[in-house]
Parts: structure tokens; C-alpha cells; sequence
């Protein structure tokens, strides 16, 4: 089970391009894809999901041209793009039960299926209420519902976690990390801690192009031991901030407390703080400055 991606080019006009030589492998296993608003995330995503088209580069499912397998590669995912709109009239079974039709779910076991997803994304309650009565969260589970009616061997989800609460979310947590164990699962965020919550490998991106790909423990240990934290006064701090990645900072009274990423601060007392995934993060670039553009 093997997803390329492989030098992928698009643009949406002559003078902009969205994306610039992507490439990347995905193997079984849960992967974020992180980057900020305009990275090209849903871009990536849609093309992936086979609902747009690349300008250039090709992505291959087992070494077969996914826009060449069209029924085949389709039955394979499942897909929840980022604006995601139900048919309104329907209830949540129905639609479930007309999603699951379309993607071509065995008759016998689809109402089984439909009652083990709703179960999934919590709304077996509400399976007879009309899905435009429900919550913005509520939509969004009922759209990671239909992505996964046909236990797809690739789920693709952009921002699956915008407008779920702190419960949802981390209920949807746990069913994501359970399913990369089978499945190549990609999801889009640019919530760095829906990261460290869901996905084991992560896929960095930044203005159209790809900039770290691997594993996020190693990817975080890479800024070990360059990560600090300091107490200093305003003068100080005017100075550290042009100089450091500054990852956040506490007023203190006359004084900040400031966590940074880089070589150690001179003149001041630091104290060597372990890493996290904000911080390489930040430190990578993954974030624009406020100084840039
Ligand atoms: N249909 C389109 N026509 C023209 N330009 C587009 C279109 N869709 C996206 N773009 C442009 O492509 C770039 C990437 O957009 P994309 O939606 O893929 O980013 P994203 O990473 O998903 O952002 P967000 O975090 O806001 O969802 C942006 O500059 C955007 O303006
Ligand atoms: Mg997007």
C-alpha cells in the first residue's frame, strides 16, 4: 500500500502557481499535512482525492496512475474536502444510506455499516433528525461519516477537526490514530496540536511547496537542545525578538518570559526547555514571520 506523489505542478492561472514540485510518499500509517492558510493544502488534497487535476507531475496508487484507475482508485478512498455541504433534506441515515449506494456498498452490509459509523462519529441519537438542523460540528461528523462509509483504504480529510469541541475532537483523535494502523490516513490542519494528537508522520507545507516531510518525534528532536526559556526585560526582548524564533511570550510585570528556538541568548540566564512540535514548527519556517511578504 504505497501513495506517490510525485513532482506535482498547479496552477489555477498564468502567473500563479499553487503548487511547485510536490512530491511525497505516504505508506500505511496516519500523516498531517501542516501549513498555513494558501500553503495549498486543499489543492494538494482535491488532486489526491481525484477531483481536480494536476498541471504537471503524476500521483501513483501501487505504481498505477491514480487518474488512470478512475472506479478502482475511487472505491479505494474515502473523502471529505474542506467546505463540505450535505443534501439538506436528508436525515443522517438517508444520507449515509445515499453516500453509501454511490460508492457502491454492498446492499446487505450497508445498513450494519451505517449503524457502526454513526456509532463512530457519535450521532446515532440524531441518526432520524434532518442533517440542516445539526451544529456546524455535527456536520462536520457526518461528513468524516460518508468518507469512511466504505471503509476506505485511503482517507483523505481537509481540517476534519474545524468547529469540533474539545470532547469531539478528541474522540475523533482516538478513531484517526486507530485507523492509521490499516490505512494510509491523510488529514490537513493547521492547528499544530491536532498533530501531536492524531498523526505519527507529518507533511510540511509552506506557499505551494513542500518543506519537511517524517516522522514527528524525530522531526521535533531535530531542535533539541536549541530550545530556551528566559526572563528579560523589555529592552531585551526588542533585541531577542529580531535575533530568535520567539515561540511565545508572558508579560511578567517590567519583565517577559519568552520561549525561543536558536542559539543560546547572551547576557541573559536561559534555561534549556525540551522541544515540542511548535517549536520546530516555527523554527523550520512552517509559520510566515510577521517581517516577511
Ligand atoms: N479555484 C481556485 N482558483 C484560483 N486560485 C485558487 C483556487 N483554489 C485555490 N486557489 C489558490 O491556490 C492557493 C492554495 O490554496 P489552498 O486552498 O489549496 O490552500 P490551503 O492550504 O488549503 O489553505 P487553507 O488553510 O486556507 O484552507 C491559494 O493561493 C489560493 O488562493
Ligand atoms: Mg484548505
Amino acid at each position: 500500500m504505497k501513495l506517490q506523489v510525485e513532482h506535482i505542478y498547479k496552477s489555477y492561472n498564468r502567473n500563479k502557481e499553487a503548487l511547485r514540485d510536490v512530491s511525497f510518499t505516504l505508506h500505511k500509517g496516519t500523516y498531517g499535512l501542516l501549513g498555513e492558510n494558501g500553503a495549498g493544502k486543499s489543492t494538494l488534497m482535491r488532486m489526491m482525492a481525484t477531483v481536480d487535476f494536476p498541471t504537471k507531475g503524476e500521483i501513483c496508487y501501487d505504481g498505477k496512475n491514480i487518474f488512470s484507475m478512475d472506479e478502482g482508485y475511487r472505491s479505494l478512498i474515502g473523502y471529505m474536502p474542506q467546505n463540505y455541504s450535505v443534501y439538506p433534506g436528508f436525515t443522517a441515515r438517508d444520507f449515509l444510506e445515499y453516500m453509501g449506494v454511490l460508492k457502491g456498498v454492498p446492499k446487505e452490509k450497508l445498513k450494519h455499516r451505517i449503524n457502526e459509523v454513526l456509532e463512530f462519529v457519535n450521532l446515532s441519537d440524531v441518526a432520524e433528525k434532518k442533517v440542516k438542523t445539526f451544529s456546524g460540528g455535527m456536520k462536520r461528523r457526518i461528513g468524516i461519516a460518508q468518507a469512511i462509509i466504505n471503509e476506505p483504504e485511503i482517507l483523505i480529510l481537509d481540517e476534519p477537526t474545524a468547529g469540533l469541541d474539545p470532547k469531539e475532537r478528541i474522540r475523533f483523535s482516538n478513531i484517526i490514530s486507530d485507523m492509521g494502523k490499516d490505512k494510509i490516513v491523510l488529514l490537513s490542519t493547521h492547528i499544530v496540536s491536532d498533530i501531536e494528537a492524531i498523526a505519527n508522520e507529518l507533511v510540511v507545507m509552506k506557499k505551494g511547496e513542500v518543506l519537511e516531510t517524517g516522522n514527528v518525534d524525530n522531526l521535533v528532536q531535530t531542535v533539541k537542545g536549541q530550545v530556551w526559556e528566559t526572563v528579560v526585560n523589555q529592552e531585551t526582548y526588542q533585541k531577542l525578538r529580531k535575533e530568535r524564533s520567539v515561540i511565545h511570550l508572558k508579560q511578567m510585570g517590567k519583565e517577559v518570559q519568552v520561549r525561543f528556538v536558536g542559539e543560546r541568548y547572551p547576557d541573559a540566564e536561559n534555561q534549556q526547555v525540551e522541544p515540542t512540535l511548535e517549536d520546530y514548527y516555527i523554527f523550520t519556517g512552517g509559520i510566515m514571520n510577521e517581517s516577511e511578504d
